[in-house]
């Protein structure tokens, strides 16, 4: 009832009140839970972000062990399951195989579905964080035809990650501090973005009582799209197609700036931010340093300072606010680690699990919550008469 007004992507609508993340898009100010991104970046780990994240507040340190140590010892994944992950063709993109495997996690876990009872949430909680990882290695893994390998407990959530990713079966693995340190920012920048289209998914799923799993199944498939989590593969193709066509950075510009088929630079603007994003900002200075200590030269590097350079400059990036988003310089620091292009959205989508699980626990312990349905302008034909087949 009342009046209804469209409002074509939610420009100005809020779906929600929230406590989680706060984002100031014309000043390029991003906190979770009232810590700004750049201290939690320098200073915290991704599964201490992801309890402040889901919990509210930081951990005690005993909190802290508890909740590594539980997250951890869930990694290891039903046998039945690592077959299955095994079925999907080599050439499968991993985003498809990885909400595949999000929403099948719910069949091997049917005591973890009810999501109104907190210690079954916080059972799903704990093993969507655990599996989710254990699942992204096996996105490499399977697609390189390599075995999968099982979780060590002894490491690291992130270390434990790259070595069943990278290490191969018969060596002794030794992890490298920086890329470990390097993935473990990268995860916590991703970790939460308030109500994009993925996060504002797994809420309308959520939202209709859909059990944790299904609902972050939902997220996965909409952050695989080149505008959302999509675009960091869509950054890399774009600088490697640019670099083979002679690298010629304001040809490529002045494509964008006709919209020559619709070209557009990717990894530049954002809904929100009509700033630097803050995100972006850390991981440009990352992108440098790891590349840097990993001795890992890459043109693509150059290239994309470049663009970056000449858009900064541009009246029409000026004119619309354009900057550089958080998937601008992520892949190019994916790559120096030995990922593919098609795992970058993969790695997108394991940061963004505690801001999917955070989201949808706060609307799911908010009493007034309502299940979400947009309302809509009807623009159709007005009532008429069925004509049977013969007659038309
Ligand atoms: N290159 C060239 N022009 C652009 C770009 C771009 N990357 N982004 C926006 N514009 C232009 C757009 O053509 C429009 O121009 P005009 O006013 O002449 O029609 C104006 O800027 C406003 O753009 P919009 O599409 O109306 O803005 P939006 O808020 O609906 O879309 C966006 C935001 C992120 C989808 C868009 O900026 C975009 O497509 N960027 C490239 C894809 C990308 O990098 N996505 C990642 C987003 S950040 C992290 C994440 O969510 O994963």
């Amino acid at each position: 009832t009342g009046v209804v007004t469209v409002d074509p992507g939610f420009m100005n609508t809020a779906s929600c009140e929230s406590e989680i993340t706060y984002i100031d898009g014309d000043e390029g100010i991003l906190r979770y839970r009232g810590y700004p991104i750049e201290q939690l970046a320098q200073r915290s780990s991704f599964l201490e972000v992801a309890y402040l994240l889901i919990h509210g507040e930081l951990p005690s340190p005993t909190e802290l062990d508890a909740f590594v140590e539980r997250v951890n010892r869930h990694t290891l994944v039903h046998e039945d399951f690592r077959t299955f992950m095994g079925t999907f063709p080599r050439n499968a993109h991993p985003m498809a195989v990885m909400s595949s495997a999000v929403n099948a996690l719910s069949t091997f876990y049917p005591e973890s579905l009810d999501p109104f009872d907190p210690e079954t949430v916080e059972l799903a909680t704990v093993l969507i964080l655990a599996k989710t990882r254990t699942i992204t290695s096996y996105l490499h893994r399977t697609a390189v035809g390599e075995p999968l390998l099982y979780p060590d407990y002894s490491r690291g959530y992130v270390e434990d990650f790259l070595r069943m990713t990278f290490a191969k079966p018969y060596e002794q693995y030794e992890s490298d501090p920086t890329t470990v340190a390097a993935l473990d920012k990268l995860l916590i920048l991703h970790a939460d973005h308030e109500q994009n289209c993925s996060t504002s998914t797994v809420r309308i799923v959520g939202s209709s009582h859909a059990n944790l799993y299904a609902s972050v199944a939902a997220g996965i498939n909409a952050l695989s799209g080149p505008l959302h989590g999509g675009a960091n593969e869509a950054v890399l193709k774009m600088l490697t197609e640019i670099q083979a066509q002679g690298g010629d950075a304001s040809d490529f510009m002045r494509r964008v700036k006709n919209k020559e088929q619709g070209v557009r630079l990717m990894g530049f603007g954002h809904r929100v931010y009509k700033n630097y994003d803050p995100r972006a900002a850390i991981v440009k200075k990352s992108a440098d340093a790891v590349l840097q200590q990993l001795g890992k030269h890459d043109p693509l590097l150059d290239l994309a300072m470049n663009l970056e350079e000449i858009a900064l400059s541009d009246e029409y990036f000026i004119e619309r606010k354009l900057y550089p988003n958080v998937d601008f310089y992520t892949g190019l620091i994916y790559k120096a680690m030995g990922f593919s292009e098609q795992m970058f959205t993969p790695l997108f989508a394991l940061g963004r699990m505690p801001g999917w699980i955070a989201q949808w626990r706060e609307m799911m312990s908010d009493p007034t919550t309502k299940i979400g349905r947009p309302r809509q302008v009807y623009t159709g034909a007005v009532e008429r008469d069925y004509v049977g087949v013969d007659a038309r």
